[in-house]
């Protein structure tokens, strides 16, 4: 028998008139945009993403990435949009939007063709030193590292967000403040997902009477998804922001319910510290690959300059004519990655405390170099990866969005309060949660972190000292033009996980939603284990086995980037696939 839409599909003589008739209609209805002739759709591909007209904003959370799309759709340009986004976050995706924490934000100005990275990362307490988390017993306490009032940086999402929107943005703060706001006071039904990671995460948070008032019910109980979840206190502490443009949370009364809780859990950050916080704007990392300008952050973010450092290796190598996720192509990919993670593991630091090599390790020819050692049939033990440049003169929850405005302004930004939730640690009387960010220093040399990642003197803890972060907010451009930003969460993953996203779409000309879906694959150096998500086929495995890598099915997929791309003036946007509850709203 036939399937049903194979009979279906015959179509009578007059439904045909009409049909036709319809199709030459919609020929000539079509928008400009449809019509200088390039592929917007394929038939082949497997995955679609969000296409809009007016401005597309991508983010972790529908309700924020909502806010974001309304913003433009009201006249804001693409920071106004980012920074409502920034804020609405803070109130729907606590385990990661974050009023307590920090971030970064790279800019691209479409009029004028300019490109800002703003620094908001946490800083270190004016007493903090290089031993502050090592025990008498010369061990490292990941105790206090990681789940202390002590883990916690001096917060600069607030500094941030403020800052880009009132040199970059075009409505008043109150207004883009505004959802955010309302979203507090007001409430909103509770998600699955956010149902869900409170569940998951009652043993942490409900060690901490503030953070068990403000995430669980009055006996309780977990939320269930629907029901009306208000955060009164936040409410007021975002109103306090919008009112003193920013200047509560570090001096007034926002400031004094900080220090209080730190003097509950013997923190660390005084009125002083917070007083002192200072947003940096920095030069972005600048390169390029093939024929795309690669725009991201430099230190302290290790992204971008590892980002470039792995393109300049992949360059020289035909990756398309590999075959996507080959064991050929795979096998580059990791060998790139192991050079990178371990030249991090050196030279990567906050760049206002030590010298970062970055050129050179963002130079082309020492791209070439380290590509010329790598055997394309065999692994290179880590063992044997030394850190490159020799010796050098001196010495799991975050959250990406992206936004597009329909005159071209860009905006890549990914904050964090390091674990989902931070520290666990709400602020009473405040109703945010404290990041627990100083376990990103390396607490002692050569001893993982909580991302398994190695450091040494140059990430060392000091104080006013940032920590090193994996967080690559990038935007890429043809001709001057951006065609894509992206971005993710994932600790040490989110690097490799970019990178992947830039080749899906450079390399292999996958849409936006194909590059997003495809499984990746991540190698940091240490541990010397090639982690693939599980849908790597077994061909494949064994093939990069039988080179001698170390193969392990990633338990945790690999990143959620939140991805827009542009053709022909139509947006694009995806929110992985990875996670649930995220969503690319168009402006239209
Ligand atoms: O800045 C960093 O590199 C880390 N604090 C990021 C943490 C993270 O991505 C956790 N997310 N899943």
């Amino acid at each position: 028998m036939k399937p049903d839409s194979e009979t279906d599909f015959r179509l009578t003589m007059p439904a045909k008139k009409f049909f036709f008739s319809v199709l030459i209609v919609a020929l000539f209805a079509i928008p400009p945009a449809f019509g200088d002739g390039a592929a917007i759709l394929e038939y082949g591909d497997r995955f679609h993403p969000q296409i809009g007209q007016g401005g597309m904003v991508v983010s972790q959370e529908q309700l924020a990435s909502r806010v974001g799309a309304d913003i433009l759709a009201r006249g804001g340009n693409a920071v106004d949009a980012a920074v409502a986004t920034g804020f609405a976050l803070a109130v729907t995706l606590p385990q990661a939007g974050n009023l307590g924490g920090g971030g970064f934000m790279l800019i691209h100005l479409g009029e004028e063709n300019k490109n800002i990275a703003i620094d908001y990362r946490e800083m270190a307490p004016a007493t903090a030193h290089a031993d502050l988390f090592v025990n008498a017993a010369g061990k490292v306490d990941t105790q206090l590292s990681r789940f202390s009032a002590l883990s916690s940086g001096v917060p600069g999402t607030v500094a941030g967000l403020v800052h880009a929107q009132k040199k970059y943005g075009v409505l008043p703060l109150s207004e883009v403040m505004a959802p955010a706001i309302a979203l507090a006071k007001k409430g909103f039904p509770v998600s699955y997902p956010l149902a869900w990671s409170l569940e998951e995460s009652q043993a942490r948070l409900k060690k901490h009477s503030a953070s068990t008032r403000y995430f669980y019910n009055s006996d309780g109980s977990v939320f269930k998804p629907g029901q009306i979840w208000r955060q009164p206190d936040l409410a007021a502490t975002l109103k306090r922001i919008a009112r003193s443009n920013g200047r509560d949370f570090y001096e007034g009364t926002t400031a004094t319910m900080i220090v209080e809780e730190m003097a509950v859990g013997a923190g660390a950050i005084t009125l002083e510290d917070l007083k002192n916080y200072q947003v940096i704007e920095r030069e972005p990392v600048v390169g390029t690959y093939r024929d795309h300008q690669i725009i991201s952050m430099p230190p302290p973010s290790s992204g971008g300059i590892h980002l470039l450092q792995m393109l300049n290796i992949l360059e020289g190598w035909d990756l398309a004519a590999l075959g996507h996720n080959s064991s050929d192509y795979i096998h580059r990919l990791v060998e790139a990655m192991r050079r990178a993670y371990a030249d991090r593991s050196e030279y990567l630091g906050d760049p206002d405390f030590v010298a970062v090599p970055a050129q050179k390790l963002m130079d082309k020819v020492y791209g070439a170099e380290l590509r010329a050692h790598i055997s394309l049939s065999q692994a290179t033990p880590s063992t044997e990866v030394l850190p490159g440049l020799g010796a050098h003169e001196e010495s799991p929850q975050t959250t990406h969005y992206s936004v597009w405005d329909k005159d071209g302004n860009v905006v890549s930004n990914t904050y964090t309060l390091n674990f989902s939730y931070g520290n666990g640690i709400a602020v009473t009387g405040a109703g945010f949660l404290l990041n627990n960010e100083m376990d990103d220093f390396s607490a002692k040399a050569g001893v993982p972190n909580a991302y398994g990642l190695v450091g040494n003197a140059a990430n060392a803890i000091a104080p006013g000292k940032r920590p090193l972060s994996s967080m690559t907010p990038v935007i890429v451009l043809k001709e001057g033009s951006p065609v894509l930003v992206t971005g993710s969460p994932g600790g040490s993953r989110i690097i490799t996980s970019v990178l992947q996203m830039v080749l899906n779409v450079v390399d292999f000309d996958m849409n936006i939603a194909e590059a997003t879906a495809a499984p990746r694959i991540h190698h940091q150096w240490l541990p010397d284990v090639l982690y693939v998500e599980k849908d790597i086929g077994v061909d494949t495995r064994k093939r990069l086995q039988n080179m001698g890598h170390k193969l392990e099915t990633s338990a945790w997929s690999m990143g959620k980037t939140q991805s827009i791309t542009r053709e022909n003036h139509l947006f694009m946007g995806v929110s992985d696939y990875r996670w649930p509850g995220g969503s690319a709203e168009s402006a239209d």
